[in-house]
């Protein structure tokens, strides 16, 4: 499939055509992390061109995908916990004016009915571009381990280790990567913290939450802890870093 790509706020796009981009992606719970809400307005309006959208030959959209710049040494030391943090210390090092030297791929997603085709890799390779283009010499993501919601009891430091017998990463998505030339750095337990009330839970998951305690919960990566006294739900999504050459 050849495909164009261009900044995603380039132009108006029809409606019907960006639900349908849309229409698979993530567990609705994935909106409840509070530290992203304070942040996200920012990112929106400053980093509009690290936010790329391919397009199909008949201009219809097929894949989109966006990411932050910040400093980083490119030290294990010095990463950021993850996703959220990623995010935090791209805004907070734009209003201190600090100078990007890295790109973090932050968020991708394809059309539901292109999936397993390689589209991703053509969108992953449209964003390690724009670092390149801006002259940062590192590429990171905190990447979201698609396959992890069905071992969201395992640890996360053993499951980056999982291998199919080819060798290959048992995971997709940091499949996808790898297969890119990225490598792990390492672990990420908290990328992102997810909280929200019982009753929001129950809605965002489709359970019932009578107790207290830990759940395995619809597309979660990890459990959900809750609190019934506190009326509070917890969830803390691991993720692993991964750097691209
Ligand atoms: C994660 C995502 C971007 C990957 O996109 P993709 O274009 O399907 O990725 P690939 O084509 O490289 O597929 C990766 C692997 O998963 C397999 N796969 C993924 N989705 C599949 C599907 N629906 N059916 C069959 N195989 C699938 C592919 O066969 C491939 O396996 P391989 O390495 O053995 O070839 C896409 O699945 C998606 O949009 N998911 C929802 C949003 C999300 O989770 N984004 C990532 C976190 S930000």
């Amino acid at each position: 499939m050849s495909l164009n790509v261009e900044r995603t706020g380039e132009r108006e796009r029809p409606d019907d055509q960006m639900e349908r981009l849309f229409a698979a992606g993530f567990p609705e719970f994935i909106t409840a992390d509070k530290l992203i809400k304070q942040y996200i307005g920012r990112v929106r309006e400053w980093f509009t061109d690290q936010d790329l959208i391919l397009l199909d030959g008949d201009d219809v959209p097929v894949a989109t995908g966006w990411g932050v710049p910040l400093r980083w040494t490119g030290e294990i030391a010095d990463l950021p916990t993850g996703y959220t943090d990623s995010i935090v210390r791209a805004v907070e090092g734009r209003e201190q004016q600090v100078k990007p030297d890295t790109l973090v791929i932050c968020g991708a997603i394809v059309r539901p009915d292109l999936k397993g085709q390689g589209v991703a890799g053509e969108l992953l390779t449209a964003l390690r571009h724009l670092a390149d283009e801006a002259g940062w010499p590192r590429v990171i993501a905190p990447v979201r381990p698609t396959l992890k919601a069905r071992y969201p009891l395992t640890p996360i430091d053993w499951y980056i280790t999982w291998t199919r017998d080819d060798g290959a990463p048992l995971d997709p998505w940091i499949r996808t990567h790898w297969r890119l030339g990225a490598r792990m750095l390492q672990a990420a337990p908290e990328s992102q913290t997810m909280t929200g009330t019982v009753a929001e839970w129950e809605r965002w998951t489709g359970l019932v939450l009578l107790e207290s305690g830990d759940y395995v919960i619809p597309d979660g990566l990890s459990v959900l802890h809750v609190d019934r006294p506190a009326d509070l739900g917890t969830y803390v999504e691991p993720n692993v870093w991964m750097q691209h050459k």
